[in-house]
């Protein structure tokens, strides 16, 4: 834990050294205080206070529940626990759904101590990257599976299968950084295609269920410790409180693991 890298204050520009030096980024969502500090200590470089709050506290069927204000709530508690981190909060369902509406949210989410807002998806959501991006406010985006578009979709599963689906990811990808993204979560979808947007990318990708060709990767807390949330365990999730031996162990074996590419591994990904 004695490197530069590891002991700065993570920014927006280090985020963009990050991507040109291939320097692997360590990301875990927190929703308290006392993980984030816990998070802080052990090498995460980015913590997402994400929507998962919904299912993984509140006990939610889906993320379609959570509001602003539920997430600004968390966002505060997790930034009151963090010195080096970067604090990342979700735009909730339907809080982003015009660029008057995401800039109104995201002020209440900076507000709370966020430095960064995501948003899922790209289509309309590029104008609102845009508008928000153009306003000084760092998005970082989330393409592959979108938790929020549940109904469309039938379900959580692997995106981007077919040629056309493949294709379209592509495009989506680059498109989001052209708007104005610095960072964009790619969740549930082939190693291979993951590693080709990231490739493709002029800003950081971060994976979840996406293989070990992305810049780096983020995993829900409660999954990564193995708590049992009464929701299907996805086949990317690793316990890394049976390898850590304690919640902090599990932190820096994840931070390890991440930096080294040995997670995720072949097991833990879609081919
Ligand atoms: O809400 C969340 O925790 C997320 C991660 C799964 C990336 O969006």
């Amino acid at each position: 834990m004695s490197t530069h890298a590891e002991t700065r204050k993570w920014t927006l520009p280090a985020l963009a050294e990050a991507k040109a030096s291939q320097r692997r980024l360590v990301m875990l969502t927190a929703y308290d205080y006392s993980f984030a500090r816990v998070l802080d200590a052990n090498g995460v470089d980015l913590v997402l206070v994400g929507d998962s709050l919904g299912m993984v506290v509140q006990g939610r069927d889906s993320t379609l529940p959570v509001t602003v204000e539920q997430v600004a709530y968390h966002t505060a508690a997790v930034a009151r626990g963090l010195q080096r981190a970067l604090l990342i909060a979700d735009l909730p369902f339907q809080s982003d759904a015009t660029p008057e509406r995401a800039l109104d949210s995201a002020i209440v989410l900076l507000q709370a101590g966020a430095e960064m807002v995501k948003l899922e998806g790209a289509g309309p959501k590029l104008e609102v990257i845009r508008f928000l991006a153009a306003r000084d406010i760092p998005v970082c985006a989330h393409l592959g599976l979108t938790p929020q578009s549940v109904l469309k979709l039938g379900g959580y599963r692997v995106q981007g299968r077919d040629q056309a689906a493949a294709s379209q990811l592509k495009l989506d990808a680059l498109a989001v950084a052209e708007a104005g993204a610095s960072l964009l979560v790619l969740e549930c979808v082939p190693s291979p295609l993951a590693a080709a947007v990231t490739a493709a990318s002029r800003i950081p990708t971060i994976g979840i269920g996406a293989g070990p060709g992305c810049d780096g990767q983020v995993l829900v807390l409660h999954d990564f410790l193995g708590i049992d949330t009464g929701h299907r365990k996805p086949k990317f999730v690793q316990d890394f409180l049976v390898q850590g031996g304690s919640i902090a162990g599990a932190v820096a074996a994840y931070a390890a693991a991440v930096r080294d590419g040995s997670f995720p591994d072949a097991e833990h990904s879609y081919a």
